[in-house]
């Protein structure tokens, strides 16, 4: 079990999870969240993970796009240590109780909630009459996704703080409109050392599949050479690295590399800093590119080997649906009742 996390009581503990095939997968996503699924995997929870592709279209995606994205982040779960048979892993559009409970949220959740929410204005821009209604509906989808499998605990990165914070205010007033105690109050698990990797460009950005530039992230697809040429031109200062987690307050690009470097390596960030601290930059990404190539280079020749076969990516995705809707079909069910729909 994680340091920390609590079991809400009456429920049985389930991890749920998503990741969006709207581009390749990055090292953000990979040690923000894939890596700690991969660890949850390997305690007592049973471990549910979802290519949340109705979330990837609330903005514009070309359909040859998702699919290949859809399959290749499959390969990426895969190739990363997710057991397939260990745990469920499916596509959301294969399981129609998201969407039909996220029609449920979409009339529990209130306006004033959802234009709250920071990243849709962040994904909306400068042109929010002109985002799609699906964008500003997302985070009563993504309540949907984890509580129609009454889903106890959500590894995610530090982003996904606020859409968490909703989807318990979205189980609290259901539970409380109709008298009932059946949707959980999920834990968010926002753990490790690097719940927020930033751009390699620029320290106060977050690294993202969407930033235009592609040095700026390092894409799980990316060979030895690109990784090492990417940490090489990095952004930094001319400093060396102090002697401890405090001297880097204000440098956000070091303290960005050393957290990176601490996941990488399955250490803190206090620990990795005692074992990099008074090096220069000149010594120290070497040492980060090698230990990135190391990692993450058996994961991209997995990937690669796994899509070679795409009907078998296809059985996995459908074996997954199929699991996973014996879950919710239930619980869609016993939701309905409740609302008061009658079914025949
Ligand atoms: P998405 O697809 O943007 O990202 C997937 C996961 O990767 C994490 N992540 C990062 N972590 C650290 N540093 C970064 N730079 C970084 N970039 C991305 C995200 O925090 C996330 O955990 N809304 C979700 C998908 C979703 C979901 C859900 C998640 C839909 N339904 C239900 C949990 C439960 C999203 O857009 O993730």
């Amino acid at each position: 079990m994680s340091e920390g996390v609590q079991i809400p009581s009456a429920f049985t503990p389930r991890v749920f999870s998503g990741i969006q095939p709207s581009g390749g997968l990055t090292l953000g996503n990979y040690l923000g969240a894939i890596k700690r699924f991969v660890d949850m995997q390997a305690e007592e929870f049973e471990t549910i993970y979802c290519m949340v592709d109705l979330h990837a279209i609330t903005t514009w995606q070309d359909p040859a796009d998702l699919r290949h994205n859809t399959r290749e982040l499959c390969a990426g779960f895969i190739a990363s240590g997710i057991d397939p048979e260990q745990s469920i892993l499916f596509n959301q559009s294969q399981v129609p109780e998201h969407a039909q409970l996220g029609w449920v949220f979409n009339c529990v959740a209130r306006m004033g909630w959802m234009k709250r929410m920071t990243q849709f204005k962040d994904k909306a821009g400068k042109n929010a009459e002109n985002a799609s209604l699906g964008l500003f509906g997302y985070p009563a989808l993504m309540a949907a996704d984890i509580l129609v499998y009454h889903a106890t605990h959500v590894p995610v990165g530090e982003d996904q703080k606020q859409h968490l914070e909703l989807t318990r205010d979205i189980a609290t007033k259901f539970n409380h409109d109709f008298g009932v105690d059946f949707f959980p109050i999920t834990e968010p698990v926002i753990e490790g050392a690097a719940t927020r990797v930033m751009s390699l460009r620029d320290g106060s950005k977050k690294m993202s599949k969407s930033d235009p530039s592609d040095a700026s992230r390092i894409n799980m697809t990316d060979t030895a050479d690109d990784i090492a040429k990417k940490i090489r031109k990095a952004k930094t200062d001319p400093e060396p690295l102090p002697s401890d987690l405090d001297g880097l307050a204000e440098r956000p690009e070091a303290r960005n590399l050393v957290n990176i470097y601490a996941a990488l390596s399955d250490q803190t960030a206090e620990a990795a800093m005692a074992e990099v601290s008074g090096k220069q930059f000149g010594a120290f990404k070497p040492m980060l590119a090698e230990l990135a190539v190391e990692k993450l280079s058996p994961i991209s020749t997995e990937m690669a080997r796994l899509m070679d076969d795409q009907a078998e990516i296809d059985r996995i995705l459908a074996r997954g649906a199929e699991r996973a809707r014996e879950i919710t079909a239930p619980i869609l069910a016993k939701t309905y009742d409740i609302v008061g729909m009658v079914q025949s």
